[in-house]
């Protein structure tokens, strides 16, 4: 008995000597910080770049991770869980795993022509793989989406589509990928595959078929599809899954075309193409859906929509109510994060009501649209958009989210149409270097802590002020609890997460997004 209390006193010490040395967790890299702007950005070099490594659970233990405006970055923190007791002087999170909503698909962002030609600039193989981990590798914050253009779009350096001639070619014969297929997005989303950690599931859409398919003759403006292409603008899609398949990048889903509206409105000198909500009915029904069935890629997903958040309702339950035979074929509405402020989030909810097994995604945003700063490094303002936008929108059913440009330069482009933007990373090719923004550990915080399959779950909040803290729960695939808490006010809170007996007393800092990981067991 004696030598095995002595065992469990030297075990109980070397936890705590463990923990004291902070040698418990993980080695990670921490940020190599730069001040600017309201927080900091994290520059990588091809010697040295910041990672994260998730800690497994251990019973009785949550971790907690936590980026601020104060400048942490995933800093991690661990502590007890303790037995419930009624103190109701914190806000207090009751989490309810038995009520669960959607399911997760996913996180990621796009692989662009400019995402491309910014990745591959940094030349050097070491700094390159840096960029590709840090948002796919398991130190990184392990995306499992990506979304990529067909042809061209405005992140391009010349408007171009894959048969720009010869013209009025109704069988697309000298359909083709082009250089920036293989010199940039193909060997990009190659190295995204290599470093994810799980299977990294593809949207592909096209921004404008080519400009002899349309009644204008330009890749921009006004335009619909005229109606001798409606077959071969189907053709050109399934050319694309083949072109790809052959190059063994598999496609998980194509949207209906980007932003049919603003074809319609000609808002901005965008590669475009718009559609009459018949139109688009129509061609899903007659066209797309059918071609993408008979094909051997039938197991496609497609996403009606992608397009604008007030716009869900026209482009699809307009679109089935004038079509109905169009919505066997469409398996989720696409999203889009601009404008948002325009409808409120209730619509990501009723426009799927009473049409079992569809779902909503969201497949594009960015910051610095038409900004003076289009890129504004080291903004914590930026992150929090997209921090609220994740949140609101998961909190209303949405089952993924994924980001525009994974990496621009420091004007936000390039772009032929100089459509300036903002992205998570910035390269800087010169001084080999590249930063993080905080908009990157934003998305982090969801998409390395909430895996594929992971549930919502239910969450009641009580306050003992009238101070809200945005959160959200899930029960994930590994079989833990994750929560995420956004600290939008200027001063630290600690916050109380109950799941049945079992409380977690977790600190969270002024200005500042915590996940928090716990083992879950009924
Ligand atoms: C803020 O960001 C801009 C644009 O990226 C940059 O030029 C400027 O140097 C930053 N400001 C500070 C104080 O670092
Ligand atoms: C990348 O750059 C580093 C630092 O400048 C250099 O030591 C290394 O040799 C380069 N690696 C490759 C593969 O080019
Ligand atoms: C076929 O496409 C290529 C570019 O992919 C172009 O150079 C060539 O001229 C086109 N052929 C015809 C007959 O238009
Ligand atoms: C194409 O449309 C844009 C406006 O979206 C216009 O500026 C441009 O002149 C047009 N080009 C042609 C060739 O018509
Ligand atoms: C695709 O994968 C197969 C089997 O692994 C391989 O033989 C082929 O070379 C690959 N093709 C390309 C274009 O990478
Ligand atoms: C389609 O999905 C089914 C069921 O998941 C699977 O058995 C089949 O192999 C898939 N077909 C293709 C062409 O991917």
């Amino acid at each position: 008995m004696g030598a095995y209390k002595n065992l469990y006193v030297l075990l109980l010490l070397s936890n705590f000597m463990l923990l004291v040395h902070g040698t418990y967790y993980n080695e990670d890299k921490t940020c190599r910080s730069r001040s600017t702007n309201n927080s900091v950005i994290c520059v990588c070099t091809a010697d040295y770049c910041d990672t994260i490594t998730r800690e497994v659970p251990v019973t009785g233990r949550y971790f907690a991770y936590t980026s601020s405006q104060g400048g942490l970055r995933f800093s991690k923190s661990t502590g007890v869980l303790q037995k419930h007791t009624d103190d109701k002087s914190n806000p207090t999170l009751v989490l309810d795993p038995t009520i669960q909503y959607q399911s997760i698909e996913g996180f990621g962002g796009a692989v662009t022509d400019s995402f491309g030609i910014n990745w591959l600039a940094l030349n050097n193989e070491t700094l390159k793989s840096h960029l590709i981990n840090s948002y796919f590798g398991a130190n990184g914050i392990e995306y499992n989406m990506i979304r990529t253009p067909i042809g061209g779009s405005d992140f391009s350096t010349h408007p171009y589509t894959l048969q720009d001639s010869p013209e009025n070619d109704l069988k697309l014969s000298n359909f083709s990928l082009v250089e920036e297929d293989y010199k940039y997005k193909i060997p990009a989303i190659k190295a995204c595959i290599d470093a994810a950690t799980a299977p990294v599931h593809i949207v592909a859409s096209c921004w404008s078929p080519p400009v002899w398919m349309k009644h204008v003759h330009n890749i921009t403006g006004t335009s619909r599809l005229k109606k001798e292409y409606t077959q071969p603008y189907a053709d050109y899609h399934l050319k694309f899954l083949d072109s790809y398949a052959k190059e063994n990048i598999s496609i998980w889903a194509l949207t209906t075309s980007n932003e049919p509206l603003s074809g319609i409105m000609s808002l901005g000198s965008v590669n475009r193409l718009g559609w009459t909500t018949r139109g688009m009915g129509l061609w899903i029904a007659n066209n797309l859906g059918p071609t993408i069935r008979n094909s051997a890629y039938k197991n496609i997903t497609i996403l009606a929509g992608d397009d604008q958040r007030f716009s869900i309702v026209m482009w699809y339950n307009v679109v089935i109510e004038e079509v109905p035979e169009a919505d066997k074929y469409i398996d989720g509405i696409a999203v889009h994060f601009y404008f948002d402020d325009l409808t409120p989030p209730e619509q990501l909810t009723r426009a799927i009501e009473g049409h079992p097994g569809k779902y909503v995604i969201a497949t594009e945003a960015c910051t610095g649209v038409t900004s003076d700063q289009p890129v504004l490094l080291g903004s914590w303002d930026r992150a929090k958009k997209y921090i609220n936008s994740i949140l609101e929108d998961l909190n209303y059913n949405v089952v993924g989210w994924i980001d525009w440009n994974m990496a621009l330069n420091e004007q936000g482009g390039p772009t032929y149409v100089s459509n300036f933007i903002d992205a998570p990373i910035i390269v800087f090719p010169d001084k080999g270097e590249f930063v993080k923004q905080p908009m990157f550990y934003a998305m982090g915080h969801f998409s390395k802590f909430v895996p594929r399959g992971s549930k919502r779950i239910n969450v009641k909040a009580t306050y003992p002020d009238s101070t809200p803290l945005a959160n959200i729960a899930f029960l994930t695939p590994r079989n833990t609890i994750v929560v995420v808490l956004h600290n939008e006010v200027n001063q630290a809170r600690a916050v109380r997460i109950q799941l049945g007996q079992l409380d977690a007393l977790v600190y969270v800092e002024a200005q500042s997004i915590v996940t928090v990981e716990f083992p879950y067991s009924q």
